[in-house]
């Protein structure tokens, strides 16, 4: 081969050197409010992804901005040198809007550092995948040892919608020999994961109606079904008295083989006092394994307005999660036929899908698996990978595998326990951030190394 490679001092050396530089165009991508979903200022996502254009650009990659339908996407390449393999570094500019902004302890879109943590939307989900793949080109410099092809999408927290045709569009171009999906996390601060598994989903929204308008909610109430308490009853029979879910025809697993320690996940997200844990199992099963269904929204009338009426029409979003093996069409029709045979009061029942994506599941045996934990085990000083599922969906991966059924796919990422992606106060631990981007940089020439010899 031509290209000199680093060795691991060298490596570690050259992250350390990078991380103030990283940190300061990650805190310039966090202050772009890029979200995707419908109603939202789409010229943000543009202004993300030219931002993200120009990092790319930076790294000496051929750049360009891509869309097929959808929000764009950035796609930069720098060819392998001989005999090198590709790897394709996937995450996403996009990130969750922010919700009630009251419940954020500083401006979710300036960035502030507080105990060793970086707080922001996207500091972590998925802004800091980027910067990950970002800092181990360079920390090579010239000296790359692989071909690469970044793929930095613009809608994943709307669903991925146009990915599929993206990837179609350029299949040509972002091919690789190792996919690797910055977008998942670690198992604890101090201990590093390869995901193996992820949850399948399909967000739907349930309409209920059972009367043409509002009326006296005294001169006919207790006679006549209001939409509100019938869909309440209606979303009682999702699951049984024990918490698991109730819907016959989805698909439910177990074996996981490690434990989350109630405690810790009581800490970590929050649960009150005197709150049980839902549904039956082990608790890592029932966020891998099992399917869930949670209701995330309600369009009613808000309290504060409300007159004394019956409410004509009532809906709900519901998040289902599916098991590995399951799928997420027939799901989906499991769920309505539930729906509709539960319908109390022969209320009408109006089920519209919004997204979906199927489950999977890695076997991560193999040299390119064995590199990535090797790296992880140096980047962490020793400690020893977990490999963990995750409850969360991304549901292109299933579509890449479908797409490069030959490729080595590596879901990676930055999140730790404390993340709140999706929630208020997102942040990244900066510390394990940058050992995120060891571990990367050590990976790719790991890659190069297993590919050279064999
Ligand atoms: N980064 C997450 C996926 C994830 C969640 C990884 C939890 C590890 C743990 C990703 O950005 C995400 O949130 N995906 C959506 C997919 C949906 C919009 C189709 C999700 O899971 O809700
Ligand atoms: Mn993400």
């Amino acid at each position: 081969m031509t290209t000199t490679t680093r060795t691991e001092a060298e490596l570690r050396a050259a992250i350390e050197r990078e991380m103030p530089g990283v940190r300061a165009d990650l805190e310039r991508l966090v202050r772009i409010p890029g979200i995707a979903f419908d109603g939202f200022d789409h010229s943000q996502v543009e202004r993300s992804a030219e931002a993200v254009a120009e990092l790319l650009r930076g790294c000496s990659l051929d750049v360009r901005v891509v869309r097929s339908g959808g929000q764009p996407a950035v796609i930069g390449k720098r060819p392998a040198p001989p005999g090198a393999p590709t790897v394709m570094l996937y995450a996403h500019h996009d990130v969750q809007p922010v919700g009630d902004p009251s419940l954020w302890q500083s401006d979710p879109f300036e960035p502030v550092e507080r105990d060793g943590r970086l707080y922001g939307r996207g500091a972590a989900d998925d802004k800091a995948g980027i910067l990950a793949h970002v800092a181990a080109l360079r920390a090579f410099g010239d000296a790359l040892p692989v071909g690469v092809v970044l793929f930095i999408e613009g809608e994943e927290e709307y669903g991925s919608d146009s990915l599929e045709r993206l990837l179609v569009e350029y299949r040509d171009e972002i091919a690789a020999d190792v996919i690797v999906i910055a977008d998942s996390g670690n198992w604890d601060i101090g201990v590093p994961a390869l995901t193996t598994s992820l949850r399948g989903i399909v967000n739907c929204f349930v309409e209920v109606r059972t009367l043409a308008q509002a009326v006296h909610s005294g001169m006919f109430g207790g006679g006549v079904p209001d939409a509100l308490t019938t869909l309440c009853q209606l979303l009682a029979t999702l699951h049984d008295p024990a918490g698991d879910v109730a819907v016959e025809g989805l698909v439910s697993g177990a074996g996981a083989t490690v434990d989350y320690p109630e405690e810790r996940l009581r800490a970590e997200v929050g649960m009150l006092d005197g709150v049980s844990f839902l549904g039956t199992g082990r608790l890592t099963d029932r966020f891998w394994n099992k399917p869930a269904i949670s209701v995330i929204g309600l369009d009613a009338p808000p309290t504060a307005e409300a007159p004394n009426a019956l409410v004509p029409s009532a809906r709900a979003k519901l998040s289902v999660r599916l098991a590995p093996g399951d799928q997420a069409a027939s799901a989906y029709a499991a769920l309505v036929e539930h729906l509709r045979k539960h319908a109390p009061f022969g209320a009408t029942v109006t089920v519209t899908r919004e997204h979906d994506g199927e489950p999977c599941v890695i076997d991560a045996s193999g040299p390119v698996y064995d590199a990535a934990r090797a790296a992880f085990r140096t980047a962490w000083d020793g400690a020893e990978p977990v490999d963990m599922g995750v409850g969360g969906s991304i549901p292109f991966i299933e579509t890449f595998r479908r797409m490069f059924p030959e490729a080595a796919i590596l879901v990676t990422g930055v999140e730790d326990p404390h993340a709140q992606a999706h929630g208020p106060n997102e942040s990244l631990h900066l510390g394990e951030f940058a050992r995120v981007c060891l571990a990367e940089a050590l990976l790719l020439a790991k890659v190069a190394e297993a590919k050279a010899a064999g």
